[in-house]
């Protein structure tokens, strides 16, 4: 059957300034509109960030999520923006986020240190389904939470 929804993962190199204050304003800015944006464009999903690098899940209609990702490419708050996936899906990974965000908490630390020694902490080494598996578990423990 036919899937109407696509998932679409990539991952960027933050170019925020790395001071605590700016990044955590930046990345509310970031979030807040894309909570609005997502809403209005029937877009979900999940945006994670570690060691320099972020990486995003979007899922929702081709159109809406293609014209999102134009936006984004052009952001300069990242770059090198690198395409994992763009998969039609049957079930959305993250019904219930307009745009989740998964920091470097502890826990998440720890849980990178599971998948570090393949990925060397670097988003760029994971597959696409591997971010989606990852930020994933990582939404459910967050909702759990
Ligand atoms: C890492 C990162 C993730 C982003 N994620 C989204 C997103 O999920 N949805 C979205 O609309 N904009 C997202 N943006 C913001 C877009 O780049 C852009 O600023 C915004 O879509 C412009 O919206 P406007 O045309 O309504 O002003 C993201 C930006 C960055 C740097």
């Amino acid at each position: 059957m036919a899937s109407s929804i696509y998932s679409l993962v990539y991952y960027s190199r933050n170019y925020i300034a790395s001071d605590e204050t700016t990044f955590a304003a930046n990345v509310d800015q970031i979030l807040a509109k894309s909570r609005l944006n997502n809403q209005r464009d029937e877009i979900t999903g999940a945006l994670l960030f570690n060691a320099g690098c972020f990486a995003q899940v979007l899922e929702g209609p081709l159109d809406t999520v293609e014209a999102a990702f134009e936006r984004i490419q052009q952001d300069e708050r990242h770059g090198d923006v690198s395409l994992l996936a763009l998969n039609p899906i049957e079930h959305r990974s993250f019904p219930n986020w307009a745009m989740g965000f998964i920091g470097t908490s502890k826990i998440h630390a720890e849980r990178f240190a599971d998948i570090g020694s393949s990925s060397g902490f670097d988003p760029s080494r994971l597959t696409g389904d591997e971010i989606n598996s990852l930020l994933r578990e990582l939404a459910i423990e967050e909702e759990a939470a």
